[in-house]
């Protein structure tokens, strides 16, 4: 029996779809248990190329089980899409896919309501993907929200919308926003909600059967741990619980079945959106990053912030996770640079002394703090066709090794390529 979780060690994007597409190929079960269509993941494998934010990364593979687990928050519209986009592909999930009735749905009026909170913000606003997260996680812990059962009862369903069209119209017309109207919403959603609703269907007996039966079930994280709302960079963070233990509210298992947690992290480090990176390049250095791994995000195509690897940060998402392994990501990408740094703590901006950690402070204490950085000197040769560890440049190897005594974490898996194959198995 086999239950492994792929969690981003960073800020998200950190390849976690790659790594996913290619364990699936063993995978009975596959599954998200946080976040929404905030996230995007891209796969390259011989169905073509995808960027998925709902549906998990075992489609692929005709004998996985897809599961969009309660924890979840479901954008119907981008749902359909993919499902669609997947069958364009040759791939029906109708019988595969499951998604829990529990999940909570996106209504358009959570676009709505972060935009005008990130508007009033301003300067300090959080730089969101624009999905309507915050609120609709803040509509759920409220008990404001919607879920996707509520749908199966039209009068059910259009009370709901009403109590909360009552409370958010009031905030449209404040800010000179039109205000929704309960009938078209509701027709809506209730149209693509017939589209999907084979596939609503709780998970929890089939999951606890898998269990007990030693399949092999894969856990697909979301967005990456320094974005969680608890231990992230708040109030520059996501609305989900990231990290690994967020698999019991978001799918139903109990932390003694994980048995393998694969930190996956790039061989450097990005941020898309605002809050404190304390290893950010502004120099030629984070050009070539940016160039060179096609840094631009997923589901916005805004310029992800690049950066030296911070060591600090994901030897605490290590701990915080409890990470067995790393998977070490876009290494190629580091091929051209004649010096490498790798950030090992902080001091205070100016000042010299004893180290300090992430975990110290906060989101503004870091603002104030710099990193203490330690040099390696680069391997200035393709990495992208190596597939043995031994056969990669030695002052590669010497980074590998490095990294994995500073997280105190070893890595498993080095990524060389965006595809399923350019893959180094340690
Ligand atoms: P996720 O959100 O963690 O799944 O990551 P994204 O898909 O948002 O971003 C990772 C990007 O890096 C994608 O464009 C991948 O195709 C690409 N990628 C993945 N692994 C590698 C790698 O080892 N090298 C390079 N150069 N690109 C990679
Ligand atoms: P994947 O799963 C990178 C960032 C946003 C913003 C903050 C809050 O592809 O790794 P939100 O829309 O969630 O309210 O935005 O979180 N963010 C991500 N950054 N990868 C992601 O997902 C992200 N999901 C959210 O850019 O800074
Ligand atoms: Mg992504």
């Amino acid at each position: 029996m086999s239950v492994t979780m792929v969690i981003g060690a960073q800020w998200g994007d950190e390849a976690k779809g790659k790594v996913v597409d290619l364990l699936s190929q063993d995978a009975d079960i596959t599954a998200r248990f946080n976040g929404g269509d905030n996230a995007g993941h891209t796969v390259i494998n011989s169905y073509g190329t995808f960027k998925l934010r709902l549906t998990p990364n075992g489609f692929s593979n005709p004998k996985t089980t897809c599961i969009i687990g309660p924890g979840v928050v479901v954008n119907l519209a981008t749902l359909i899409c993919e499902i669609q986009m997947i069958k364009d592909a040759g791939i029906d999930l109708t019988d595969r896919l499951w998604v829990s009735p529990r999940c909570h749905v996106v209504m358009p009026y959570h676009p709505m309501v972060e935009a005008i909170y990130e508007l009033a913000k301003g300067s300090a606003s959080t730089g969101t993907t624009g999905r309507g997260m915050g609120p609709v996680y803040a509509d759920k812990v409220s008990y404001n929200g919607i879920r996707l059962v509520d749908m199966q009862d039209r009068t059910n369903f259009h009370e709901k919308i009403q109590v909360q069209l009552q409370v958010k119209n009031a905030l449209f017309k404040a800010f000179s926003l039109e205000p929704l109207e309960v009938q078209p919403v509701m027709e809506e959603k209730l149209e693509q909600y017939a589209q999907v609703q084979g596939m609503v269907r709780e998970s929890f007996g089939l999951v606890q059967k898998a269990l007990n039966e030693n399949a092999n079930i894969l856990l697909e994280g979301a967005q990456g741990t320094l974005l969680d709302n608890t231990w992230g960079t708040y109030p520059y963070c996501t609305a989900s619980t990231v990290v690994s233990g967020g698999v019991t509210p978001g799918l139903g298992i109990s932390p003694r079945w994980i048995q393998r947690v694969i930190g996956v992290t790039k061989a450097y480090t990005t941020r898309v959106g605002r809050g404190p990176m304390p290893t950010e390049l502004k120099d030629a250095a984070g050009q070539v990053l940016q160039f060179e791994g096609k840094e631009f995000g997923t589901v916005t195509g805004r310029p992800r912030r690049c950066g030296w690897f911070d060591a600090d940060l994901v030897a605490f998402t290590a701990k915080l996770n409890g990470f067995t392994e790393i998977a070490l990501t876009k290494l190629d990408v580091l091929d051209t640079l004649p010096k490498i740094k790798i950030g090992v703590g902080y001091h205070p901006r100016g000042e010299k002394g004893d180290l300090a950690h992430y975990w110290e402070g906060d989101a503004r204490w870091l603002e104030g703090y710099e990193p203490e950085y330690i040099e390696m000197d680069g391997w200035l040769q393709p990495t992208r066709d190596v597939r043995q560890f031994r056969e990669l440049p030695p002052q590669a190897q010497a980074y590998v090794h490095r990294i994995e005594e500073l997280v105190e974490t070893p890595v498993s898996i080095v990524s060389v390529g965006p595809e399923r194959h350019a893959t180094i198995m340690v």
